[in-house]
Formats: C-alpha cells, structure tokens, sequence
C-alpha cells in the first residue's frame, strides 16, 4: 500500500471513495459537511433517513457518481468524547469497507480523540488499512489482493501535517511487518518448515544492507550442547534451525534487544500426541517467530538507530521412532538437566537454548515471543497477550506499547511460589508443572534461562492467530514490539 499525507480539500481531492463521520445526531466532520454542500445535500438526506447503524463504527456507503469524490464513506462516531478504543474501531472498519476500492482518502484526523494526538491517529488509520488489506492468496489458484493500493490521510491544517506523517509512517510499518507475519503464520506446515524460514531469513538479508543473518544447523548447534532444543527436533524428518538476524541500525558499540520467537512449524505434540481436533491450527505454533520475522522487516522499512537481533529457534514436533518420549532426560546448553514429562511442553525446550544462545549478544533485554500454552487462551482469551518479565521497568515499557499500539498485553505473576512445581526426582527440572498455573509455570520454566539480562516473555497463545469462520493469524505482537522498539 502506497500512504501519504496532505491538507486536501474535499470539494477538489479525486477519490475512489473518501471517508467520513457521522456523530450520534448525523453531525457531520468539517470536510463531510463540504462534500454535503456540494453534493447538494444527499449525504444528510440519506442520514436523516435513518440508514446508518447508530452504533459507533457502522459504516454508509454512498455513491455520488461523478464528483471528484465518486463516493463516500459515512462512519458513525458515538455521543460525547470519541475513546482510543473508539476511534481504533472506527479506523478498522472504515478501511475493511473501502478495501474493494482501487484508492481512499480518509477525513477522520478532524477528530478529537480522547488523550491522543494526531499522531496516534494517523497511526491508527494507516495501522488499520493496513491491516485490512491482507490476503492470504498464496496456496489458492484464484484469488487476486484487494484492489486498494493508494491510501491518503487528510490533515486538517498545514500545521499538523508533520505529526500525521510520522504516525502514518508508523502505523503502516507496523502493518507491513504485522502481514509479514500473518503470511508465514497461514502458510501451511508442509511448506512452512524450519528450512523455509532460514531461507527466508537469508532471501531478507540480501535484500538490505542493514541486515545479516547466520544460520545454525543442527551439527552446530550439537557443538554448543543445545540438548533441549534438539530433543524436540528428534522425531521429526525436517531439521531444525537457529536462526540470527541482525538489524544494525545503531552505533557497533550499542548492545542489541534480542527477539527470540518459538518457531515450531507444526506441533504435532510428539509422542504425547494432541488430540486431532483444530490440529491443523498447530501450524500457527511458529507465531513467536512470525513475528520476529515481522518486526525485523519493519524495522528495515522504518530504519530506526537501534541494534536489535531476532533469534528464532525452529523446528518440527513429531512422534516416530526417533522422538523424545515422556522421561528422557536431556542437557540444555546452559548445562542444566531436564526431564521430559510431556513432548508436547516443547516450546520452552526450544526457547531455553536460545534464551541461553541470546546471552552471547550482552543484550540490553531479551524478549521471547511464544504461543506458549493453551493455559494462557484460559487465562486471559483472545484479547490479551500474556505478559512475563523480570525486569519491571522492561514490563511497563512493553504494557505501555502495548497500550499505544492497541495490541495489548496484560502483566501475570512470576513469582518463586511457583517454581516448585517444577522440581523432578531425576533431573535438575521437569518440563511440566501441575494442571493449575500452566502458563506460569511455563514462564517459570524459561526464567530460569534468563537470569544474566533483563527479560521478558509473551504467550501469545490466545493472541496470535483466530479461530472459526475468520481463521486465520492476526499478526500480533508485531504493533506492540515494533512501538517499544521505536521509543529505544
Ligand atoms: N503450542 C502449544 C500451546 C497451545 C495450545 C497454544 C493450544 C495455543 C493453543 C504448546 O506447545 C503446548 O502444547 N502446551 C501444552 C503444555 C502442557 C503439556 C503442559 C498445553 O498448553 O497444553
Ligand atoms: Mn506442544
Ligand atoms: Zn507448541
């Protein structure tokens, strides 16, 4: 999507379709009012009949045939002050209802928001279209993207032109990283394996200057002792991959923030095999590292002075002769012993060792993104990501991004009352806790492979991916990492 921004006036500004409010008693924005005028009043006629739905972010299309504008857009804003959460709404479904138009100007920076800028609106608006615009048209012989291709953002006066501008060019880099993510999210296990994702990772290096990456294979990583990410690659036909992208944006001197994304390609569940039902949604196990993959292209895009590395521990969880099974007992590079109780607790397998590995950079912080445990989607649903840290201030800094972003993350304990039901007869630790607690204990488990930095981790088990008729990965955390990696 191409984004701009400029002061335009509605009356001269050419428009597939052009975006407008509509408050509870048909008032309408500033430019929605000239474009009333000037289209001799058939947009509040076709208020006053009572067609727009009275609910904030119902949207009207109509046509107006040959005006500069050939159509328009009403959305409803609701009574009194418009909230952030409002207006993101708005932004959303605005765009959802113009994508099928080859080009869009959006009039909704007229807006006050409560506690927000023009920036932040800016960012929302082009977060939002975006996001809509996504298509996943790789494995179907006859699907075209949307048309939408051109997207402006009005700004209500020259002065604030610059403000609207870096939120637009913020907003659409989080989308483009955001889709970036949902793309390999969606791509099945068959064509999405740990091999694709290194070749990704090395296709995106060639493409910029800024950004290295190395790739460790399965014989390296047996040289560094990586016992536990191995054992869950074990049972599978298709090798497993550590991979390093570099983002050097910063001074060399600078420490990076590392991402480390759980890259399971499909989680099968190993030898304690899940259930058959939604297993194909254990494709989405790779979220984490989708979106590592995702918060690195925006970066290349939105080239901010910052060192950042994103380490993706990937690899395939199956049953067969080879597998771990349920109490094998393996060493992580870190030196520690671990019991295996459960083949299907894999993910913290794979993110002890390159929580260990990541200790090589002397990060600033290290932040890993998991769809860690169903206990999570229990916990907090679909709305929140699960939120860990060890570092309070790291905590706040990613809540608060979260808060920015509209990608939300919600704080959960981590306390040492927890850790004990992590204790095992036969090895240093177990893999499981008990049936209570299960996205703590989890994060327990990964806490102890992060003592030397500040650290934090994300289940993003209920937030990455949707289920149902809209099936399909949501890109998140990208908005939120791609916020507080800007404010770095
Ligand atoms: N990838 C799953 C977690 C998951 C399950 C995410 C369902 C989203 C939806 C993870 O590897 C897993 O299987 N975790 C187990 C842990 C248990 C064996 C302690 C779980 O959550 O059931
Ligand atoms: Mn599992
Ligand atoms: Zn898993």
């Amino acid at each position: 999507m191409q984004f701009s921004a400029k002061v335009s006036d509605i009356a001269k500004q050419r428009a597939a379709c052009s975006i407008i409010s509509a408050d509870a008693k048909n008032g309408l924005s500033p430019s929605g009012k000239a474009l009333d005028q000037l289209s001799k009043g058939v947009i509040s006629k076709i208020l006053k009949r009572g067609d727009l739905g009275v609910k904030p972010g119902s949207t009207q299309l109509i046509d107006l045939l040959d005006g500069p504008s050939e159509r328009v857009l009403v959305v409803r804003t609701g009574k009194g002050d418009i909230t952030q959460v409002e207006f993101r709404k708005l932004a959303s479904t605005s765009a959802t209802a113009v994508k099928r138009f080859k080009d869009a100007t959006s009039y909704l920076c007229e807006l006050e928001v409560e506690g927000a800028d023009k920036t932040w609106q800016a960012q929302q608006i082009a977060l939002a279209a975006g996001l809509a615009t996504y298509r996943f048209t790789q494995c179907l012989t006859d699907a075209k993207p949307y048309p939408l291709t051109k997207f402006t953002l009005h700004a209500p006066e020259r002065k604030q032109l610059k403000a609207i501008q870096k939120g637009m060019e913020i907003g659409a880099g989080q989308a483009v990283g955001s889709n970036v993510a949902r793309e390999l999210g969606d791509l099945p296990g068959n064509i999405c394996t740990p091999n694709y994702l290194a070749s990704e990772a090395r296709a995106l290096a060639k493409k910029h200057t800024k950004l290295t990456t190395t790739i460790l294979d399965e014989k390296k990583m047996k040289t560094l002792g990586m016992g536990a990410l191995l054992s869950v690659a074990k049972g599978s036909d298709e090798p497993p991959a550590l991979i390093a992208m570099h983002y050097k944006g910063g001074k060399t001197s600078e420490k990076p923030i590392v991402l480390v994304g759980k890259g399971i390609t499909f989680d099968s569940g190993g030898i304690s095999i899940k259930p058959g039902q939604a297993m194909d949604e254990m494709k989405y196990d790779m979220g984490g590292a989708a979106s590592v993959f995702g918060v690195i292209n925006a970066l290349v895009e939105l080239q901010p002075a910052i060192n950042v590395v994103g380490l993706v521990a990937a690899a395939e969880n199956m049953p067969s002769g080879r597998a771990s099974k349920p109490g094998d007992i393996v060493t992580s590079m870190s030196g520690k012993t671990i019991e295996i109780l459960n083949t299907d607790a894999e993910g913290r397998l794979v993110l002890c060792d390159a929580l260990t590995y990541a200790g090589k950079y002397k990060p600033r912080a290290v932040i890993d993104i998991a769809t860690l445990t169903g206990a999570c989607v229990i916990a907090l649903g679909h709305h929140a990501t699960g939120l860990y840290a060890n570092n309070e201030a790291l905590a706040q800094d990613l809540l608060k991004a979260g808060e920015t972003s509209g990608d939300r993350a919600w704080q959960m304990p981590l306390w040492d009352e927890y850790q004990p039901s992590l204790d095992s007869n036969f090895a240093d630790m177990q893999n499981i806790g008990g049936r209570e607690a299960g996205s703590i204990t989890a994060a327990c488990f990964l806490s102890r492979f992060a003592k030397e930095y500040n650290w934090a981790h994300m289940d993003i088990a209920g937030s990455a991916w949707k289920s149902g008729a809209a099936k399909g990965a949501t890109g998140r955390p990208v908005p939120l990492l791609v916020e507080y990696l800007l404010g770095k």
